[in-house]
């Protein structure tokens, strides 16, 4: 996820495209640039926050009326000062911003190498304004020259383009990435997200895939692939900026977890890197996960897979705890370190300790991040910036990226198929949101709730049960379903709100036993079943899913409703979930 602004106005624009950009920073905070045209196309561009950088660049000394600007969130390339957007085609007289993926990047890159095109960066965004070059010099017009390009690309792109030679027009596109037209009697703009635009205007046009608009300073034009018009609806924003910036949302919580059937999608095109890694791993007997609060229950939901999947046998370390374990690593042992930031203090140092005695793999959210310099190899979970402290989307992706892992270990087709199927299902979920709303209502006071679950949905429970801790300050504890009996069943009454999770599978008969030994002792149910489950009829409040997830894939699924549980019972005792107290998005100290 990246943010882009381009606008053409009456007047100097660099100022305005200041202002719009750092309402993007959400959307990523890796590097930022603006290019704008006067006689030639200038570009300033810096790694870092939009701040940090403009201090030293001085963005609103640059000329022009025209312009584009560009906040990245690392995917193709370190995040560098070479790979932050604009990129140019060869003489500099195209200048482009993306948001997205370009998928068959490589193929047409070596296409235009290899006829002599110069690249700068490594990024997947750079073949765009060198494919531009290369049509408009074999006499295409611009605007052919950029519909042949696109027809090119395979992918996810919003695309905003400067053409040295046009002086007074600016080209967006969109497929499969957001993207937005403003209009203002002071000029035009195009972003990828309405706040950037709400200070200046609040007329917006909504793009649909692959839509081309070309912008004046006076007009508005909005095409299809073709190039033959197209008749759009002008729209009135009435949300105030601030939840503008949260996509209409109360917060980034909710927000991010309405993105979660993207971000399984996204992740899922990290398959083939995934495939890549595990061909090269070496010889190993045995894997270790390493890392910390929610990460460390995506790890356990990789043992419960791994161990019954594979045969590999398979921990979990806390990275606080690793010192105290280290002993019995050897060079035969693959260590996975898990961590959404790839900044968290205590797993970095358990990295650093291990990394000269094992083979090391990162499963990491931020691209450049310090636990990408340091582990053999690095897989992406594809969430985009999470802004919420509470992680929930980030938590998906990675069990997205262990399935996958799990799937080429183990050359298992079928788990890949399921994966993808999942991520359509997920959709689906974002229904029980309502009944949700009223389940929170009625448990918003208590003061302690157990989450249980069997085998790869114990996990589960640990995760939901943190959510509640860490955005309610309610007490939550998460326990194995054939574990109660052993000692906290003596706690249990009317005033303790059991969630039981209880997808079809192997462990269903063992996992209702449990809950009907809990809901004797006087405790209210919560259960997360199949739809088609009449057996729980009657024994508690029920969030239904589809009956085809079974017990394996169900961490996947059965998690989002955990999470919005949390959020809504946040929200009805008056706390903000996005900034819980005492807690912070990345631990960077032991
Ligand atoms: O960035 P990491 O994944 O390494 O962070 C680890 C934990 O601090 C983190 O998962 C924390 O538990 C979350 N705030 C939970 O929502």
């Amino acid at each position: 996820m990246c943010g882009i602004v381009g606008c053409v106005l009456d007047k100097k624009v660099a100022p305005t495209i200041l202002k719009s950009i750092k309402k993007l920073e959400y959307r990523g905070y890796d590097s930022i640039g603006i290019a704008t045209v006067t006689d030639t196309i200038n570009v300033k561009k810096g790694q870092g926050k939009i701040d940090e950088v403009d201090s030293k660049l001085d963005f609103e000394d640059m000329g022009g009326n025209i312009g584009i600007a560009h906040v990245r969130w690392a995917t193709h390339g370190n995040p560098t000062k070479e790979n932050s957007h604009p990129h140019c085609d060869c003489n500099n007289n195209i200048s482009v911003v993306h948001n997205g993926i370009i998928e068959n990047y490589k193929d047409l890159r070596k296409e235009l190498m290899d006829e002599g095109h110069q690249f700068k960066s490594e990024t997947d965004t750079e073949v765009i304004p060198h494919l531009i070059e290369k049509y408009l010099d074999e006499g295409l017009e611009y605007l052919e020259a950029v519909q042949t390009t696109i027809k090119r690309l395979n992918g996810s792109y919003a695309l905003a383009i400067l053409n040295k030679d046009m002086p007074d027009t600016l080209i967006g596109v969109r497929n499969e990435s957001p993207l937005i037209v403003g209009v203002s009697d002071n000029g035009n703009y195009v972003a990828s997200d309405v706040p950037a635009i709400l200070n200046e205007t609040n007329k917006v046009i909504y793009l649909k895939d692959k839509e081309i608009i070309r912008l004046t300073k006076d007009n508005v034009e909005v095409m299809n692939l073709d190039l033959e018009p197209i008749e759009k609806e002008v729209t009135k924003i009435t949300w105030s900026p601030d939840r503008a910036e949260k996509g209409g949302y109360d917060h980034f919580m909710i927000k991010e977890i309405y993105e979660e059937p993207q971000v399984i999608k996204d992740t899922l095109s990290e398959a083939e890197k995934i495939k890549d890694i595990v061909g090269k791993f070496k010889k190993f007997n045995r894997i270790c996960f390493v890392a910390c609060g929610t990460s460390y229950h995506a790890s356990l939901v990789g043992e419960y897979l791994i161990e019954s999947q594979t045969g590999i046998p398979t921990e979990v370390m806390l990275a606080s705890e690793f010192d105290y374990f280290q002993n019995t690593i050897d060079e035969d042992t693959l260590i996975i370190f898990i961590t959404q930031s790839g900044e968290t203090a205590d797993t970095i140092k358990a990295l650093k300790k291990i990394k000269n005695k094992a083979e090391t793999l990162a499963i990491v959210n931020v691209v450049g991040s310090t636990i990408t310099r340091e582990a053999d190899h690095v897989i992406y979970t594809r969430a985009g910036p999470e802004i919420s402290v509470a992680a929930t989307k980030t938590y998906i992706s990675q069990l997205v990226c262990i399935y996958l892992l799990v799937a080429y270990l183990n050359e298992d087709e079928e788990l890949i198929e399921k994966l993808y199927s999942i991520s359509k299902l997920s959709e689906q979920l974002l229904d029980n949101e309502e009944h949700i709303q009223e389940i929170a209502k009625k448990y918003k006071d208590a003061n302690n709730f157990f989450y249980v679950g069997r085998g790869f949905n114990y996990p589960t429970a640990l995760e939901g049960a943190l959510k509640l801790k860490e955005i309610t300050y309610i007490h939550g504890e998460g326990y194995p379903a054939g574990e109660l009996k052993h000692g906290p069943l003596a706690l249990l009454d009317e005033n303790i709100p059991v969630v039981g999770i209880l997808p079809p599978g192997p462990s269903y008969n063992k996992t209702f036993n449990n809950l009907e030994e809990i809901k004797a002792r006087g405790a209210n149910l919560i259960l997360l079943c199949a739809n088609d489950d009449t057996q729980v009829d009657g024994m508690g409040d029920t969030l239904r899913f589809n009956p085809i997830i079974d017990e394996e894939l169900a961490p996947l699924l059965y998690i989002i409703d955990l999470q919005f549980l949390a959020y809504y019972i946040s929200i009805e005792r008056g706390i903000d979930p996005d900034k819980p107290k005492n807690l912070a998005k990345s631990v960077t100290v032991e």
